[in-house]
């Protein structure tokens, strides 16, 4: 895939309007993890240098077309040091900037014509920019004003961090070192029906783990107890196992779970398989077998895919043995140069971060939703925008 790029432009004194995903989240006003905003900050930082002046549109969370200030983004604003616009339409402050200026825009989903992608919205957010550049990989899977409809309007590129986002996951989707394990876990089978199958397709060997690999078991007739699982989605689970055969892909269920007599963090675990859990046990955490099996999968891997913890990984340390293991041994394998890593999604990078290991993953995306949608195969529409035709 070839997108438009910022390389070749001259950007000084142009007014560029860009999107960033900074959909990160805030806890008492504080950010808890500014992976996102840093990841964001190369392209920031090489337009300033060549003077642009620079509008950035992001959101936060789903305020549904209100102004609710529970979702502003100041704290992002105060977090990166630089000017908050109260409002996205504004264009006053326009006529002030200096070559090099950066400003945050008020979150953009305060109006509900960003999700609808409305035509109107979009030429009037446009208004005043003399250029569109999307940075924000994590949410181009929707097309919004702010990711497709303003792209439509002025010339438009992809920024660094879009740009690398696409080029390394184009590479394990096209052309993998093999064997190729991916391992995908969370709680629903329902939402992650294509990338299981997508995954079903491209990989050697498939774990899934988490409450998804709950379900998994309990359809196989596994006894699961008061956990969380999806007893409607049994026929899809026996679906996706069946196709995976047809597909040639080994799919490795878990074994065994961490368990408790209650869903807390300060519960008492036992390690059960499944045959032995009771009516009032709760999965909280893989097994100690599930997770000796996992780590042996990843060190004869040459490539690993993970999205998804395999149990309450924030709960550490009772209940991030498994998720914790994961994350070691694939930064383990990569860092000796024995294996190609690609991770996704929120909880699955606070996993890495908490382990002190996301610096040695071959690459981590910044995608959650749109990290799953690109590796099953879908067009992104705030990415389809920006190609090279
Ligand atoms: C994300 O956090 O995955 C993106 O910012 C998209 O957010 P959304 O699911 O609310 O559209």
């Amino acid at each position: 895939m070839k997108l438009r790029t910022i390389d070749n432009l001259d950007l000084r004194g142009r007014y560029v309007l860009l999107r960033d995903d900074f959909n990160v989240q805030i806890v008492d006003g504080k950010i808890t993890d500014a992976f996102r905003i840093e990841q964001s900050m190369p392209t920031i930082n090489k337009l300033r240098a060549a003077g642009a002046r620079v509008a950035i549109v992001a959101h936060r969370g789903r305020p549904k077309g209100v102004r609710n200030m529970e979702y502003s983004l100041r704290p992002i604003a105060e977090y990166m040091g630089i000017k908050l616009i109260d409002d996205c339409l504004d264009k006053d402050f326009l006529a002030n900037m200096q070559d090099g200026d950066v400003v945050l825009l008020e979150n953009v989903r305060f109006y509900a014509g960003e999700e609808q992608n409305d035509v109107g919205f979009a030429a009037e957010l446009a208004r005043g920019y003399d250029l569109f550049i999307n940075d924000a990989f994590a949410v181009s899977h929707r097309a919004h004003a702010s990711t497709v409809g303003v792209a439509e309007i002025l010339p438009s590129y992809a920024g660094e961090l879009l740009a690398a986002e696409i080029e390394h996951l184009s590479v394990v989707m096209d052309n993998p070192q093999r064997p190729l394990l991916s391992i995908v876990a969370g709680s629903k089978v329902s939402t992650k029906i294509g990338v299981l199958k997508a995954l079903a397709k491209l990989s050697d060997t498939l774990i899934i783990g988490g409450a998804l690999g709950t379900t998994f078991n309990y359809a196989m007739g596994g006894r699961v107890g008061n956990s969380l699982y999806e007893a409607d989605q049994k026929d899809t689970a026996l679906e996706i196992l069946d196709f995976a055969k047809q597909n040639n892909c080994r799919v490795l269920l878990p074994l065994d779970k961490g368990v408790a007599k209650e869903f807390a963090r300060d519960a008492v675990r036992s390690n059960k398989d499944f045959t032995e859990i009771a009516d009032d046990d709760v999965i909280i955490d893989a097994g100690i077998q599930t997770t000796e099996r996992d780590v042996a999968e990843i060190r004869t891997a040459r490539t690993v895919i993970w999205n998804g913890t395999v149990g309450m990984a924030e709960w550490a340390p009772t209940w991030s043995y498994g998720s914790f293991a994961i994350a070691n041994a694939i930064a383990e394998q990569t860092r000796a140069g024995k294996l190609d890593s690609i991770v996704g999604g929120g909880d699955t990078v606070a996993a890495l971060e908490a382990c002190g290991v996301k610096d040695d993953i071959t690459y981590v995306s910044t995608g959650g939703g749109a990290f799953l949608e690109f590796i099953e195969g879908r067009t992104l529409p705030g990415v389809a925008i920006l190609e090279n035709n």
